[in-house]
């Protein structure tokens, strides 16, 4: 990836806005789920819930190496190590969210299992073959999913499960959208039918595409609104009044043109 655009990605994590989205989604940066079992539960809550439906689909045992591609603050990466024991790699281009990350696993006497690394998920420092086990957790995005996946090939094992959270352009989608979305939040969404023919194409068979639109997308906006009453004096502090109305458009704005998908994948 150019450097350029992996610093505009780093920036945008490391701003203000970036803190406010480790604020409300505790320690995590993707959306939640919500179904009839957790409705009413806080944005914060419906991230963890995404999360253990995320460590459900590994197939990572105690002892074996799995990468994180675009790990965020470290949440998702500490949950999956007490879950399952297993020693993990994550990374990202944000040098705030990596330091974050070390300290966090570092208070929980986590580091002998956690390793994180401030660098770029397409060009990982390890062998070919190294990982059990890996997963882009609402990451691919922001890297290119062609690129990102050959990647992936590369440095898991044969067989090896590999997961993805991606938000996925809906065929409705409008053409605004489409042409501010890059420049905005420096990512490519893909339609969804790219699965799974983009897996095959990078040497992984397609194990499951499961589309959750409505349990992560359809409540979204809401819980947002919510955590950020919740939240409001915290978020104060990181940033003006008008900067919140901006972002909850944003998410509106994803809500309506984006949906959701749960990929399960293994390398061949
Ligand atoms: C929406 S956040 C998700 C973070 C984390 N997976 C989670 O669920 O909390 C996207 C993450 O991808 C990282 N990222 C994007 N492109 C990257 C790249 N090429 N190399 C490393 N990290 C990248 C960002 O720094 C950010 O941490």
């Amino acid at each position: 990836m150019s450097r350029s655009h992996l610093e505009e990605i780093a920036e945008l994590y490391d701003s203000a806005e970036g803190h406010v989205g480790n604020l409300i989604f505790d320690g995590q940066v993707h959306w939640g789920y919500w179904d009839e079992r957790n409705a009413d539960a806080s944005l914060a809550e419906g991230a963890d819930r995404l999360t253990q439906i995320m460590i459900d689909k590994t197939t990572i045992e105690k002892g074996q190496k799995f990468c994180d591609l675009g790990c965020g603050w470290g949440g998702p990466a500490v949950a999956l190590a007490k879950a399952k024991g297993c020693y993990i790699d994550g990374i990202t281009c944000s040098g705030e969210q990596q330091q974050n990350a070390v300290k966090k696993a570092q208070e929980l006497g986590m580091d002998d299992l956690l390793n994180f690394i401030h660098g770029d998920a397409l060009n990982m420092p390890c062998k070919d073959q190294t990982y059990d086990g890996g997963w882009f957790f609402e990451s691919i995005f922001h890297m290119g999913h062609r690129e990102a996946l050959l990647e992936a090939n590369r440095i898991l094992k044969l067989g090896a499960t590999l997961l993805i959270t991606d938000a996925y352009l809906l065929s409705t989608a409008s053409e605004d959208f489409k042409e501010h979305t890059s420049r905005r939040v420096h990512s490519r969404f893909m339609p969804k039918d790219i699965y799974p023919g983009v897996l095959e194409e990078t040497g992984f068979e397609a194990v499951e595409v499961l589309d959750v639109t409505q349990y992560v997308m359809r409540p979204l906006a809401q819980k947002l609104k919510d955590a950020c009453v919740a939240y409001r004096e915290e978020i104060l502090k990181l940033v003006p009044e008008e900067a919140i109305d901006d972002w909850l458009w944003g998410f509106e704005d994803f809500c309506a043109n984006l949906g959701y998908l749960l990929v399960t994948a293994r390398k061949k």
